[in-house]
């Protein structure tokens, strides 16, 4: 295929130049006069002042308006990321923990990544509460710094001065106070819900809706009796996006995980995008003879989670906004929670969960699906890594998008939409 072709079948026909580029310093209007070359210099000085007052935001439009990928600014732009923990990530329910946190009256779970401060806890009621851990008196913490663990009292006590709240986070007692005490005598709260196998929480105003979503295949799942036979976290030094977006295509199989193309082939996957529903889904049948996915395409007698016998022959996926990703498989579901750290950094936590009756990792030979799956992780984080690198270069530009790839461009939409407000 001749580059013009292929240019034209991977933008979706749409041939068009590329009128913007990262606005820096040096290319400030007033400063390029003398660098540039006599001729033309006028038309670049114009072409540089429209250049600079080009938005990020304005940029995401229009490469989702010309169906290519996002510029090198939607992963290195602070001032886009500042905008999208504010949009995207602080404005919408956001999955905070493993489904099981905090179960038992007084064990408390901190949810992690988004803000070590917010803390998921079980009162005497067993109803989920969610809270800061922050003193209302001066500002002091009130847990140790641990990711988890159990008040037995079912009460917190300041260690600086002594105030008390219940496992519901209401005041219970201000010993120490000299003054009035705030009209409002809780700590600072949280919604919090189990929903589509994780915890999920929504800050307090939070602008997004209030419904939280799910693909059907997902909440049939849910409904299973699942027990988390193992959690794992780890960092890519990368753009969150480019994430998502990796796990949103499985064009890459074949060359990034030969191990996986070996077990559902990307050449057979369909994906069903709805960005409107705040979910993107695809659907791989297993290869003939194959199980499950893991290192030996074994299911081992596990406990199937899924009902149908066709139904069982298919691995689906899904990115349920904003953090949240599933993989799952005949007989165990990944959830994954990933948390925007930096403009470069994201951080991924991943339950594996299996039947009830499947919890002995060791009967049922779980570490060929733990093992399995740590090195397509591995694999992903490389190639991620790879990208952000990449786009700290002037060479980043990408051309378009493959067919298959669909589900990036939905994922990509969603964030331009969910930016706009
Ligand atoms: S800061 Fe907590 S009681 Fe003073
Ligand atoms: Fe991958």
């Amino acid at each position: 295929m001749n580059r013009e072709k292929y240019v034209n079948r991977m933008s979706g026909g749409l041939e068009r130049s590329r009128g913007w580029k990262k606005p820096c310093n040096e290319h400030a209007p007033g400063k390029y006069p003398e660098t540039l070359s006599p001729h033309g210099a006028n038309q670049r000085r114009s072409r540089y002042s429209r250049l600079v007052s080009s938005t990020p935001l304005e940029a995401l439009a229009r490469a989702v308006g010309e169906a290519r990928p996002f510029d090198a600014e939607a992963y290195t732009d602070e001032a886009l990321f500042r905008l999208e923990r504010a949009r995207i990530f602080d404005d919408h329910w956001f999955a905070c923990a493993p489904v099981d946190a905090a179960s038992d009256p007084g064990a408390w779970h901190r949810a992690s990544d988004a803000d070590p401060r917010l803390v998921i806890a079980c009162d005497a009621d067993l109803e989920l509460r969610a809270w800061f851990d922050v003193c209302r008196h001066r500002g002091a913490p009130l847990l140790p710094d641990e990711p988890k663990g159990r008040e037995r009292a079912l009460c917190l006590t300041c260690p600086y001065h002594g105030w008390r709240y219940a496992m519901d986070g209401s005041l219970l007692t201000p010993r120490a106070s000299t003054g009035d005490v705030p009209h409002d005598r809780s700590l600072v709260r949280a919604e919090v819900r189990r929903h589509g196998a994780q915890c999920w929480a929504r800050y307090e105003g939070a602008r997004g809706e209030r419904a939280l979503y799910a693909p059907p295949w997902l909440v049939e799942c849910a409904n299973a009796p699942l027990a988390r036979a193992r959690s794992v976290r780890w960092e890519v030094r990368a753009n969150w996006k480019l994430v998502v977006e990796n796990f949103q295509e499985s064009h890459h199989f074949s060359r990034v995980h030969p191990a996986l193309e070996a077990l559902t082939p990307w050449r057979r996957s369909s994906s069903d995008c709805d960005p409107s529903r705040r979910w993107l889904s695809g659907a791989m049948p297993l290869a003939e003879g194959v199980e499950t996915v893991s290192t030996t395409g074994l299911t081992r007698g596990r406990t199937t989670i899924v009902r149908g016998a066709e139904e069982r022959r298919v691995v689906r996926d899904a990115y349920v906004f904003p953090n949240a990703l599933y993989s799952r498989q005949p007989d165990y579901l990944l959830a994954y929670r990933l948390f925007a750290a930096a403009v470069d950094r994201t951080v991924l936590q991943c339950d594996t969960l299996v039947h009830g009756a499947n919890t002995d990792a060791h009967e049922f030979m779980l570490d060929e699906v733990f093992s399995f799956w740590d090195r397509v992780h591995d694999e992903d984080r490389a190639i991620c890594e790879g990208q952000q690198r990449c786009a700290n270069s002037r060479g980043f530009r990408p051309l378009g998008y493959d067919a298959s790839e669909d589900g990036v461009r939905a994922f990509d939409a969603m964030v331009l939409d969910a930016l706009r407000g």
